[in-house]
């Protein structure tokens, strides 16, 4: 039977490219997923990370029955990877965002292997993403995860299980391709919904290494959607002379996803306006090396706290980690193959479509994958190669639309869904249907948390307009703002601490103004949301005073006060924004409050629903720091050595609002085995931070102490659980699972 282990542990590393014979005690030890090197926060110099990097791994197999095949399984490394295994060469990968296999098979030993894994990061125009510029930053090493797979010669090669009539009589179409062919072969393919109740079964002889076995008459099932994104699970049983031989599961949701005659987005035959943002994947200090409680959190930012229905994986396919939490939450997915504006020759074009043909297969069994980007981000036309990638993509998974991401609308429509990065200040013309937006703002307006109030409500509003525009045209499927988090980038762009100040959130993944903007548009029901976008001093903005003032709420009604008068209630902007599910209130006071040198006192707002005072914010009109906010996203973590929780720290205001000119340091100390990664003393910009902690080997209990100068220090404790046998970290061992 298959045998997956998780193959992270116990790696050594090396910054350079050294041979067999450098002794274990010149490196150092790791464990996966790993960054080549850690970072400032900003100004990274891509430089840095450019290097050929040795990864060492000694392992023993367990005693295996004579004839298995032995597979080390890479989910991604960057750039080029070489493989070694006891001084054979195996072979290249190259690319840094798919995942890639080396059999083992013929050189492995019965006693101790020395596996060698040389990563160069290096901007290698040969390879995608490389050969012009681009505008973000790869970074390098083992950074995803490594999984040794041992199975039978004749296995499961690839599972594309196909939700078909889901919303009439749904069942479920699952295509098989084995390994090689076997005689007297059975296939048990069982269908059991989250409780493990199975829901269908059926066996099938096998006679061919290619086929389709089929799944009906299952019965109501739940559909997978938004609001409750119910999964199954397939579990496919191969047996030789009905004995066992191999094991395949597959998750699934059943959904029908797609674009109607209109060109309007329908998920389970209700139409749907694609609300999002794009996403890179990369973080402050580790690079692109997020562990998978990271990632995960990023999805779940997304949907809960930004209310987005969809992301983009700009540019890239991204960790299945994230993938698996769309999945899980019910966050749609638009995902693309890696590139950013440049085509290179032949070889590098091949390696583009060997790319697209990776993600798809990885992912064509996701719920949340609504779409493949087959173009090159912002690419010139080059009808040859996109039509090969369109035809690959449509062979490889024709549920599912192809779209290719353009910045001229001239463009050769190749597709099935015109996608056009849009950064007008209205909504360009669409010459077909379906038309998605992928992204607008960004370089526009790029907005820093410490930049002046008007910029960071301007850029909030931006994204206000651009989605009242999209939701209110027929010919607009949806759109997808640029970005979610800020992100580091080349020389050649960013604001000069190489950094993309593109995010309704900082590089922390805390947030903007604009992070308000998108969270009120969150149905009540789901949660009540009121933030004023202002930090309430007189002398800010240009010419002083606060008014207009914008606040984001999803209330019917606001009532503002300044100290104990009440300034009236105030209905949402249905004028400006008439397409938005809940505009912004935009307070525009017919005698302007503007107490330029005058007496200030504290802003209240009050949010009402149904007549009644449902939420209300203060902010202190003294500005003064009241308070250090330390916070961690998790209550614990898994012992593993990688595992990490980001520890949030703001200063605030005496009613808690984040105060943007704090520029503070904050002393960092961690207590217990684990280790603090980030800058310490954690200099705030923008009145906010994070670090993360990083879990060791051992279980326990660590502290983190945080204080700066005139406030009370704040302690945050995380619970460190031991990594259960076997060595396999799992999602749902975990705190807050
Ligand atoms: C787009 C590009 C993105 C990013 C963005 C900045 O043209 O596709 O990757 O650079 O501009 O606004």
């Amino acid at each position: 039977m298959r045998l997956v282990q998780n193959f992270n542990q116990h790696w050594l590393f090396r910054a350079e490219p050294v041979d067999d014979a450098t002794p274990d005690d010149q490196f150092e030890p790791v464990t996966l997923p790993h960054s080549n090197r850690l970072f400032t926060r900003r100004f990274v110099d891509n430089r840095d990370y450019q290097f050929v990097s040795t990864y060492r791994k000694r392992l023993t197999l367990p005693p295996l029955a004579a004839g298995k095949r032995i597979f080390l399984d890479f989910d991604g490394a960057m750039l080029v990877s070489t493989v070694f295994l006891n001084g054979v060469r195996l072979g290249e990968h190259r690319g840094g965002y798919t995942p890639f296999s080396f059999e083992i098979t013929g050189c492995v030993t019965p006693g101790e292997n020395v596996l060698m894994v040389y990563v160069d990061a290096t901007e290698n125009p040969d390879v995608p993403p490389y050969g012009g510029q681009v505008d973000y930053l790869t970074f390098g090493g083992l950074y995803r995860d490594v999984h040794l797979r041992i199975v039978d010669p004749c296995h499961i090669a690839s599972v594309f299980a196909r939700p078909v009539d889901v919303l009439a009589r749904p069942r479920l179409e699952c295509d098989v391709e084995l390994s090689q062919p076997a005689d007297d072969l059975s296939l048990e393919a069982v269908l059991c919904d989250a409780a493990g109740r199975a829901l269908a079964r059926k066996t099938q002889t096998v006679s061919a290494d290619r086929f389709t076995i089929e799944l009906a008459d299952l019965g109501r099932v739940a559909l997978w959607s938004l609001e409750d994104p119910a999964l199954y699970t397939l579990d496919l049983t191969l047996s030789a002379r009905g004995t066992p031989i191999d094991r395949q599961r597959v998750r699934v949701g059943f959904r029908s996803a797609g674009f109607d005659g209109d060109g309007q987005f329908v998920l389970n035959g209700a139409p749907l306006k694609l609300f999002g943002l794009n996403r890179h994947q990369t973080y402050p200090y580790i690079g692109a090396a997020a562990p998978a409680r990271l990632q995960r959190l990023d999805a779940d930012i997304l949907k809960y706290e930004l209310g987005c229905n969809i992301v983009r994986t700009s540019h890239y396919a991204q960790s299945p980690h994230f993938l698996d939490r769309c999945d899980e939450i019910g966050l749609l997915v638009f995902e693309e193959l890696a590139g950013w504006q440049h085509i290179g020759d032949e070889n590098w074009q091949a390696l583009a479509v060997q790319d697209l043909q990776a993600m798809i297969l990885r992912d064509r069994n996701r719920p949340s994958v609504i779409m493949w980007g087959v173009r090159v981000n912002e690419s010139p036309d080059d009808d040859a190669l996109y039509t090969r990638t369109n035809a690959l993509a449509r062979a490889l998974d024709p549920t599912r639309p192809t779209g290719g991401v353009r910045n001229f609308i001239s463009s050769t429509f190749l597709e099935d869904v015109f996608t056009l990065n849009d950064f007008s200040d209205g909504i360009k013309p669409p010459r077909v249907r379906p038309h998605v937006i992928t992204e607008f703002g960004g370089h526009m307006y790029p907005t820093k948390t410490w930049d002046h109030e008007e910029r960071r409500v301007e850029q909030a509003l931006i994204h206000a307009r651009k989605h009242n525009l999209q939701m209110g045209h027929p010919g607009v499927a949806g759109a997808i703002g640029w970005c979610a988090f800020d992100y580091h980038t080349h020389k050649e762009f960013g604001s000069g601490d190489r950094v993309c100040h593109h995010g309704v959130m900082d590089l922390y993944r805390l947030p903007k103004f604009a992070a308000y903007f998108y969270r009120s548009q969150k149905p009540l029901a789901d949660e009540i949301v009121l933030q004023a976008a202002t930090n309430w001093t007189m002398g800010d903005r240009s010419g002083g005073g606060n008014n207009p003032l914008v606040v984001f709420s999803n209330c019917e009604e606001i009532e503002v006060c300044v100290g104990q008068q009440s300034l009236g209630r105030f209905r949402p902007d249905v004028e400006a924004y008439p397409h938005l599910p809940h505009p912004p209130f935009v307070v525009r006071w017919p005698n302007p409050y503007n107490p330029w040198g005058m007496g200030v006192e504290d802003l209240t707002v009050r949010g009402f629903v149904d007549g009644a005072c449902v939420a209300e914010q203060k902010i202190a009109a003294d500005h003064l720091p009241a308070q250090l906010c330390v916070w961690a996203h998790t209550s614990g973590l898994v012992a593993d050595g990688v595992d990490m929780a980001r520890i949030a720290v703001q200063i605030v205001d005496r009613y808690g609002n984040v105060l943007p000119y704090q520029m503070s340091p904050v002393w960092l100390s961690l207590e217990g085995d684990a280790e603090l990664i980030g800058e310490n003393p954690l200099i705030l910009v923008g009145g906010q931070g994070a670090c993360f902690v990083r879990a060791r080997h051992s279980a326990g209990t660590v502290t983190l102490a945080a204080q700066t100068d005139g406030l009370a220090p704040v302690t945050v404790a995380l619970r460190i659980d031991a990594l259960r046998e076997g060595g396999v970290w799992s999602m749902d061992q975990g705190p807050d699972s």
